[in-house]
């Protein structure tokens, strides 16, 4: 059964998590389903980065490191981020890029596992992995293996692999993984799982614990809300936190960094992954974004995304059979997207954001929708989907000017 407006706006009466979005900062009148790209401007954010460059940094200068506790800042974020990763504070470091992260981790994974060469991830991973995996392979004498589904991974455990590197959410088609059968299956051979979280953590109920996931990494801007080029995360168990050796050990990660000592000691657990002096702008600025997702039941984010995104899986074949549904259609094997192919999709992408609805396109032929449970409401999905019909029919995504690409997609 197809719902109709009043129905959508029933369910978002009925929705326990509605009130989230009057924490945000969303443009009156925009269909914004792109959060799984860039999250959406919490509100707060704004006023505490204008407090920290005009009063800590303009006026309390180098003194704010300590006054404001900017030196021990990452530690706070990371307290703040662990419950929706399912993981204790002790085993979550905030720090540099999610390329970053992963360039250390996958080099410290290999170090834990002395004797086994092996770097396995899937060649159809969002590409920073892909090339991530090879250069660490090619650095630690090693070999990637790369597998093209879900299916083949079985076939590329052994004994020889050191480490398996999954999104568990597929950036382009929104599948997802099991992730705790997975982990288990890497683990049966005696390899460790790290998890690419990007667009898992802040939308579905990660739990890194209950997977037993040895290592994981993940963006601060997409559904954590953190702004662009906020710092990324880093998951390491706790049975592993005083074992890994990060390949960047900078003074960031040192146990005494005012020892100013030449030689170099890691800081216990997984404070050693800091690197260097953090964008201190960019921290705070996710500190305050993490505030509106304080206390809320991950359970309660996938449940709404699961919702959300079967709504939209639902009107879009019911009013748009021209474009193939892509993503999996058990709510519980994709993210909270939802991707469609049409051979028109980039020009189709852009006619949208002139009726002010905003999605992504991705190569070479998928229209990507994104649904953050924290602010996506149902009527969200009800009206994007009547202005797709509506610009499908006026031929807008036909209009050849916007066939040329922009540099950002
Ligand atoms: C799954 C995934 N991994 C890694 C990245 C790269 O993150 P960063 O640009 O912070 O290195 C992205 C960016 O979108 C991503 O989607």
């Amino acid at each position: 059964m197809v719902l109709s407006r009043a129905q959508a706006a029933e369910l978002d009466r009925r929705d326990d998590l509605a009130g989230l979005r009057a924490r945000f900062v969303l443009p009156d009148g925009l269909l914004y389903l792109d959060g799984n790209s860039l999250g959406a401007l919490p509100v707060g954010v704004a006023e505490r980065v204008a407090h920290v460059v005009e009063h800590e940094w303009g006026r309390r200068l180098i003194r704010s490191w300590n006054e404001a506790e900017w030196f021990t800042a990452h530690r706070r974020v990371a307290a703040a981020l662990a419950p929706l990763l399912g993981a204790g504070a002790d085993e979550v470091a905030v720090a540099d890029s999610t390329s970053v992260n992963l360039f250390k981790l996958l080099v410290a994974a290999v170090r834990l596992r002395p004797g086994r060469p092996v770097l396995v991830v899937e060649r159809g991973a969002f590409p920073t992995d892909v090339y991530l995996a090879r250069s660490v392979a090619e650095l630690t004498g090693g070999e990637l293996r790369l597998i093209d589904s879900p299916a083949e991974l079985p076939a590329a455990l052994d004994e020889r692999v050191a480490v398996v590197g999954l999104s568990e959410v597929d950036f382009r088609t929104g599948a997802r993984w099991d992730a705790a059968a997975t982990t288990a299956a890497i683990h049966a051979v005696g390899a460790l799982a790290l998890w690419d979280l990007s667009h898992s953590t802040g939308a579905l109920d990660v739990d890194l614990t209950g997977w037993d996931a040895d290592l994981a990494v993940g963006c601060g801007y997409k559904y954590l809300n953190g702004g662009p080029g906020a710092p990324a995360y880093c998951f390491v168990a706790a049975r592993h936190a005083d074992a890994v050796l990060t390949p960047l050990p900078g003074w960031h990660g040192h146990a005494e960094p005012f020892a100013m000592s030449p030689d170099y000691v890691p800081a216990p657990g997984v404070g050693r992954l800091a690197a260097g002096t953090p964008p201190v702008l960019s921290l705070l600025a996710l500190e305050q974004a993490l505030e509106v997702l304080a206390g809320v039941p991950r359970a309660a984010l996938e449940a709404k995304a699961h919702r959300l995104t079967s709504l939209f899986v639902e009107l879009v074949d019911a009013h748009c059979p021209e474009l193939a549904v892509v993503s999996p259609r058990e709510p519980a094997a994709r993210g909270s997207q939802v991707s469609l192919r049409h051979e028109l999709a980039y020009p189709l992408i852009r006619a949208l954001a002139q009726r002010q609805v905003i999605g992504d396109f991705r190569t070479p032929d998928i229209a990507r929708f994104g649904f953050p449970p924290a602010y996506t409401r149902f009527v969200d999905v009800w009206d994007a989907v009547r202005l797709i019909r509506a610009t499908l029919d006026a031929d807008e995504h036909r209009d050849p000017r916007l066939a040329v690409r922009e540099t950002v997609t």
